[in-house]
């Protein structure tokens, strides 16, 4: 019998009170990977300390550069001296978004080996995309053994078509840009905040960035970058997952540090159900409403519904009075949570990449696992609305992007604690 580290949710309390959102994990990964650029020291505020991050650092760290926490959420980066070129497979098996490196180091020493991402729980994800585009720039690419192996003696300028507006793969060749020869015009860029997020630090970088959060970027590189301070934005996944929590729960939170701008699709699908989302000058009042209303999500790139948001939309759905479609266009195999839903009682039947949900009065309290971090988070809101105890197995997933969810949620009003949960082999 396994031990594994989970959560034990009382279901049935109503959040109330106020809630800090969190500096974006998905920006500060490109930004951490953005310090490699340049022979100096960044500094980089509102990081989330998460799971991943401390992985990237690790990253950073095995490639030479000096790493440390400065103070809560901000951490310094002096990447003045590399002393190697590999992301070794059991760091990129842990993260994806290692893959970040293969840009900017491949930029900064003109070689780069990076394990090359498997397949993962919510689909294959390809790179195909950013090895095409570093190739487009002049980089030679091979694969062996399981690793890339870029190389380039110095990258130049060109105009790039990504066939998807891949989010990492817009961010590595943004970066592979920023110090290659020349003017790389990236078209069918990702509009992500993330993207410009990083257009931003790039830009007090000394990087000439334009077009950011359009679809078509254009960067001119420099020989060298300087140091630069930035501040991480606010993460709207999670911001949106606390309103989630609001409106399953029939509670009232006041979410600081949140921008409404950065989250349209997600504001207007969670007022269609029926929850208040009013902007106050302390910060953004979430007031659940009596009865969930039903609505239709299709996930789409940004400035569309977010894939990020999917499973926790899900959650508040299978408590709405009536019929929803949620379909996923961005991964394959997004739909791990729906049978851990059902478990609790949702009405959730797949067609495709449909999955149509029927609201249902309650759900309630059973033993779940979660399998990716946003399939767990759409748990976690399952559970603080059903009726009796949720455990929830593997919150590993959960601790890699959300920041201290349990203590803010606990924080709130609701009964949530960790616990360690007997897994059978
Ligand atoms: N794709 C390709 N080829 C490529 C790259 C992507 O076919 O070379 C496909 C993917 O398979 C997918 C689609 O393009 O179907 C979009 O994937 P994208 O590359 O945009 O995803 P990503 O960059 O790997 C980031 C976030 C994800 C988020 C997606 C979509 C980071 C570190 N990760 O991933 O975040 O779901 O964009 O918005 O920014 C999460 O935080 O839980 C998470 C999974």
């Amino acid at each position: 019998m396994a031990r594994v580290r989970g959560l034990l949710i009382e279901g049935g309390e109503r959040l109330i009170g106020e809630v800090t959102i969190s500096g974006a994990k998905n920006a500060a990964l490109p930004a951490m990977a953005a310090s490699l650029l340049l022979e100096g020291k960044t500094v980089l505020e509102n990081v989330p300390q998460v799971r991943d991050i401390e992985t990237f650092k690790t990253l950073l760290e095995c490639l030479g550069a000096k790493v440390r926490w400065v103070s809560k959420g901000v951490l310094e980066i002096d990447a003045s001296a590399l002393t190697d070129i590999t992301a070794p497979y059991d760091l990129v098996k842990a993260m994806r978004a290692s893959i970040l490196v293969l840009g900017p180091l491949l930029a900064r020493a003109g070689r780069a080996r990076v394990s090359l991402p498997g397949g993962c729980a919510i689909g294959a994800r390809p790179i195909d995309l950013h090895l095409r585009g570093l190739e487009q720039m002049g980089a030679s690419i091979t694969l062996r053994h399981g690793y890339i192996y870029a190389s380039a003696r110095k990258l130049k300028g060109t105009r790039i078509y990504l066939d998807l507006p891949t989010v990492t793969g817009t961010e590595n060749l943004m970066m592979a840009a920023s110090r290659a020869e020349g003017v790389t015009v990236i078209e069918n860029a990702a509009r992500e905040p993330e993207v410009e997020d990083l257009a931003e630090l790039l830009g007090k970088m000394g990087v000439r960035v334009e077009g950011a959060g359009t679809s078509v970027l254009k960067i001119e590189g420099v020989s060298q970058l300087r140091p630069a301070a930035h501040r991480i934005i606010p993460d709207r996944i999670e911001a949106g997952t606390f309103m989630v929590a609001a409106g399953i729960t029939r509670g009232n939170l006041l979410l600081r540090g949140c921008r409404l701008d950065q989250m349209e699709a997600v504001v207007e699908k969670l007022r269609q159900s029926g929850i208040e989302i009013i902007p106050q000058d302390s910060g953004i009042r979430v007031v659940g409403p009596t009865k969930i209303r039903s609505a239709d999500v299709r996930t789409l790139p940004y400035p569309g519904f977010p894939t990020d948001m999917q499973a926790q939309f899900m959650a508040l759905m299978t408590l709405a009075n009536g019929l929803s479609v949620i379909t996923e266009t961005i991964f394959e195999n997004r739909f791990m949570h729906v049978s851990e839903l059902r478990r609790m009682g949702a009405d959730i039947r797949i067609e495709g990449s449909s999955a149509i949900v029927t609201g249902v009065p309650s759900l309630s309290g059973a033993p779940v696992m979660a399998t990716d971090l946003r399939a767990s988070a759409s748990l976690v809101l399952a559970g603080l609305a059903a009726e009796g105890r949720t455990t929830i197995s593997r919150i590993y997933h959960l601790e890699r992007g959300y920041e201290a969810l349990a203590e803010k949620l606990a924080s709130v009003g609701a009964k949530v604690q960790r616990v360690e949960i007997d897994e059978g082999a």
